[in-house]
């Protein structure tokens, strides 16, 4: 496909949604079309399983059944948002993708690396971003962040150590994959992780064209 897949990626607090909004309008200012999206949702039926996943109401929901759940989610995503945008020669930038499942509902859950792995295949065909960007802070910093911004749904509700074993499945992911993913730290103030982004960013476009 013509397009660049950017994802970005991180624990709970992190500021992601704030650096996707910047970024996009930085990338539109400098004259590249964006799409700007975001996982679980992106699309209505997206977003109707986004609501049943984060729902205090599915204290109960089974973790097979949550990985389940972001897999279809992430189908429809791609069809119906990400797949036309990357066709078009769009910029895409996706706050979450698939490295979100193996780290939460693999590293934090514990399903199993060849359960996780078999279903992405049948959700994305094995699609992986251009380039991701994990945005990281330390866990006990992001709670407290998402706390402030009273967020507090389903999944942060789990305690510290499921969010730490998220954060190290990120790390692991990252040194997996050195040349499609980086690590950005974000203990810095929002306009200082807007320029690491930006000098993350422009590299892989300029290779691009
Ligand atoms: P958000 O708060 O970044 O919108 O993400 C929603 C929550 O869903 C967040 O707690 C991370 C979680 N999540 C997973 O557990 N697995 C996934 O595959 C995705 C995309 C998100």
């Amino acid at each position: 496909m013509k397009g660049f897949f950017l994802s970005l990626e991180g624990i709970e607090g992190t500021g992601k949604s704030t650096q996707a909004r910047l970024l996009a309008a930085y990338l539109k200012s400098r004259g590249y079309r964006v799409v700007q999206t975001a996982e679980p949702g992106g699309t209505p039926i997206s977003l109707k399983i986004r609501e049943l996943l984060l729902s205090h109401d599915s204290r109960e929901m089974d973790p097979i059944t949550e990985l389940l759940l972001y897999n279809a989610a992430r189908v429809q995503h791609i069809r119906e948002v990400i797949a036309p945008a990357l066709t078009r020669g769009d910029i895409a930038i996706s706050d979450r993708f698939s490295d979100s499942t193996l780290a939460y509902q693999g590293y934090g859950r514990g399903i199993d690396r060849q359960v996780i792995d078999a279903l992405d295949a049948v959700a994305t065909g094995c699609m992986r971003p251009n380039l991701t960007l994990i945005l990281d802070v330390d866990v006990e910093t992001g709670l407290r962040r998402n706390k402030e911004m009273k967020k507090n749904d389903r999944l942060e509700l789990e305690d510290v150590t499921f969010h730490q074993k998220v954060r190290k499945g990120f790390h692991e992911i990252a040194a997996a994959e050195p040349e499609r993913i980086r690590i950005i730290s974000c203990s810095d103030s929002i306009e200082a992780v807007h320029e690491a982004i930006k000098k993350a960013v422009t590299p892989y476009l300029k290779k691009r064209g």
